[in-house]
């Protein structure tokens, strides 16, 4: 595997490659991350990964410089995983000088669910992945499901700009318990690894409950609603559950709920100091 740290020896390693996959990372690689790497072989080759904490994602209380950094036992994985080049750039590298021009999602699609209690942080998303797509080039890229609100602005940005990048959407990989795998569970006590687990419980209850009732055009609000205080009489601070248009992220109306509209349920609650996500497709 090649490491390369600048983007003229990105282009000059990928010169002449017109199928390269692309699977963009923050690092601090877990086995979700090593599941996009082999998805991303099914769709191009080479399988080209990027490690880069991304400043214009962080707000000003969420701290950039605490993100996990390792490196080196991600060059591992990637090696092992028989990825062809990690770019791993430095900010001078991506950020030079100061990014002015910034892709703004629209409100929306972006102002939502996370982009609510995370203001400016799509934007930041967005600008990055694209600014990497134009480095990378690539024919596919690979995205996961686990952040669904991020996957789907990606993809709508890709169509919106014409992209030449196809978005693939990548399932969930969970812990044996349910526990969708994030670089923030280090964060959790053993007491708390021990609850975190509820949370996919609750997706699941109410994806039963959503199925079961979409004759009810009362259902949805209320099925949220108990969620969400299940969560929190179990000690959580939810930020939101929110059952969704799969597309859109936005509310079904109690026709296109009644007609069998595919939807998802989206939660993220703070557990202690550690603010989870995850969501099911219902
Ligand atoms: P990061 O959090 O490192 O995630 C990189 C990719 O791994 C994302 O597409 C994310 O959805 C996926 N991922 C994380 N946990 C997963 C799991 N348990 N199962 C499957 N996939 C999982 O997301 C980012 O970085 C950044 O916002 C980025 C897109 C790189 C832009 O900076």
């Amino acid at each position: 595997m090649k490491v390369v740290r600048t983007i003229e020896e990105l282009r000059s390693q990928l010169q002449g490659q017109n199928r390269t996959s692309f699977v963009p990372t923050m690092g601090n690689l877990h086995a979700g991350h090593m599941s996009l790497m082999r998805i991303a072989r099914q769709y191009g080759d080479p399988v080209v990964a990027s490690v880069f904490v991304n400043r214009l994602q962080f707000g000003p209380n969420e701290d950039f410089d605490k993100y996990p950094r390792t490196l080196d036992d991600d060059l591992e994985k990637l090696q092992r995983e028989g990825v062809y080049v990690c770019f791993a750039p430095d900010e001078s590298v991506m950020y030079p000088e100061p990014q002015e021009y910034r892709v703004q999602p629209p409100h929306d699609l972006a102002d939502i669910l996370e982009g609510e209690f995370r203001p400016g942080f799509f934007g930041g998303v967005c600008t990055v992945v694209l600014k990497l797509f134009n480095c990378v080039q690539p024919r596919a890229a690979v995205f996961g499901k686990k952040d669904y609100q991020q996957l789907m602005i990606v993809r709508r940005m890709a169509r919106q700009f014409a992209l030449p990048t196809e978005i693939v959407a990548a399932d969930t990989v969970r812990d044996s318990d349910g526990l969708a795998l994030s670089s923030r569970n280090r964060y959790l006590s053993p007491e708390e690894r021990a609850e975190a687990p509820r949370l996919y419980r609750v997706l699941n209850d109410v994806r039963e409950k959503a199925l079961a009732s979409r004759d009810d055009p009362a259902s949805l609000p209320r099925i949220e609603a108990s969620a969400m205080q299940h969560l929190a009489w179990a000690g959580w601070k939810p930020d939101y559950v929110a059952i969704r248009k799969r597309g859109n992220l936005l509310p079904p109306t109690p026709e296109e709920n009644a007609a069998g509209e595919p939807l998802v349920v989206l939660a993220a609650a703070r557990l202690g100091a550690t603010r989870l996500i995850d969501n099911l497709e219902i």
